[in-house]
């Protein structure tokens, strides 16, 4: 039976996951727009039982790390690359695995030196640009006790482990709002009522998070952080037999500022324990200047598909600039996907189609036809409901004031490359 008559048998709404939540080792931290993980799983197991010579896996935009994880989970060596080293920072934890016994032993150290710390006074209380817009004295002290107990642990892989605990505690503790991913202060009100239990809730956060994460690790795994366009350039050509992602779905300044997201958490873990460049967080909006479509002529696109032109005719002039940049950007990324995939290989998109000016941005159908020009056959389209994606139900504003309504639709597709291997 084809791959395609055995996606026929599904029903549609099967793949809205309607009960699924956000589960297990998924649940460890928070990022925008994570995908469905039991999704993912199925869609890439059905690729692995159709050709069992499938081994390794690419995600240019790994986010979370949901499809690498669950890649890894069902024997695929898995390659993933994020420009936000928040999304890095949460991917490693996910897949480097943790060995429970040495987390309980460790998070015992680790809690001592904070009791010493509190009582001695002897840390250094951390400071960046507007620190005190975003955090409270008290919340600033506390959180600088925890971070120089962290730095004061031996072990490196342990220290990215409180990383990890540490960033979801810091956007907990942090004065911008939960309502949207931009940067927004609260009402200085809530802002002073605010419970500070940062010690206990930290504590709570490194006993229980490890044991979502599973041990042993399952298998080889490589994760960069930096610009996938860049990074893919890099990658001799035909190494991946599935490129399964999630792409941007326009520039993340009016879609989902996925850096702005970040920048607290990061703000406040060392970078000395990772491999990403600093220079990426000099300022508040840099990581998303930095992702695809967020600076104004990087690029111009090879293949320019007729359906961005008629769309581009649609929409105000002073925003048509910014779509084209996007696409330039993505364009040069899909090009650089189907030169990473093997013959006979799969690429499988996650897309949604965002709005400007109230006219829908045809991503889906730009990405069929980069596949056509670009030697892929469209094997498969999944259409679904999001029912529980973690967004606001307006996701930005653009510069007009407009709000960008989030998407309630996705689709997926499922391409094919070139001749059979
Ligand atoms: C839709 S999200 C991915 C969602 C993800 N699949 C998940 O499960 O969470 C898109 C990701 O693309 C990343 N991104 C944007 N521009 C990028 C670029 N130029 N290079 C690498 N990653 C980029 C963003 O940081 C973001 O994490």
């Amino acid at each position: 039976m084809s791959l395609a008559e055995k996606l026929d048998r599904y029903n549609m709404e099967y793949w809205d996951f309607k009960n699924s939540k956000i589960d297990g080792i998924h649940k460890i931290a928070s990022y925008p727009a994570p995908m469905v993980a039991p999704m993912q799983h199925e869609l890439l197991q059905l690729l692995v039982d159709e050709n069992p010579a499938y081994h390794k896996m690419l995600d240019p935009f790994h986010g979370t790390g949901v499809t690498l994880v669950e890649g890894q989970q069902i024997g695929l060596e898995v390659f993933g690359i994020d420009i936000n080293p928040y999304a890095h920072i949460i991917a490693l934890a996910k897949l480097e695995k943790y060995d429970p016994n040495e987390i309980q032993m460790s998070n015992e150290i680790l809690l001592q030196h904070i009791e010493v710390l509190k009582k001695s006074g002897d840390y250094t209380i951390h400071c960046f640009d507007n620190i005190n817009k975003w955090f409270r004295n008290d919340v600033i002290n506390d959180l600088s006790v925890i971070r120089t107990a962290i730095m004061l642990q031996n072990n490196c892989k342990n220290r990215r482990y409180y990383w990890l605990c540490f960033g979801e505690i810091v956007k907990k503790y942090s004065n911008t709002r939960t309502s949207t991913f931009k940067l927004h202060a609260k009402d200085e009100e809530k802002i002073k009522n605010m419970e500070n239990n940062i010690y206990e809730d930290f504590k709570n956060k490194i006993e229980e998070t490890y044991k979502l994460i599973g041990y042993p690790p399952l298998g080889k795994y490589r994760l960069e952080c930096g610009d996938s366009n860049s990074i893919m350039q890099k990658i001799p050509k035909e190494t991946f037999d599935i490129i399964c992602t999630s792409p941007p779905y326009g520039d993340n300044g009016t879609t989902v500022t996925y850096g702005q997201f970040s920048m607290l958490q990061l703000l406040w873990i060392d970078s000395n324990d990772f491999q990403y460049d600093i220079s990426s967080i000099d300022n508040f909006s840099k990581l998303d200047s930095l992702s695809l479509g967020g600076t104004l002529s990087r690029k111009n696109a090879f293949y320019c598909s007729q359906l961005v032109n008629e769309y581009i005719e649609k929409i105000s002039p002073h925003k048509r600039k910014k779509i084209m940049q996007f696409y330039a950007d993505y364009e040069n990324s899909f090009r650089a996907m189907t030169r990473l995939l093997k013959k006979g290989g799969r690429m499988v998109l996650t897309l949604g189609n965002r709005k400007v000016d109230g006219i829908e941005f045809p991503f889906t159908e730009i990405n069929v036809d980069l596949a056509k020009h670009y030697n892929l056959s469209v094997e498969y389209v999944i259409t679904r409901n999001i029912l529980n994606k973690r967004m606001p139900r307006k996701v930005s504003r653009l510069s007009d004031g407009q709000s960008v309504s989030s998407m309630s639709k996705e689709t997926t597709l499922l391409l094919k490359k070139g001749c059979e291997r």
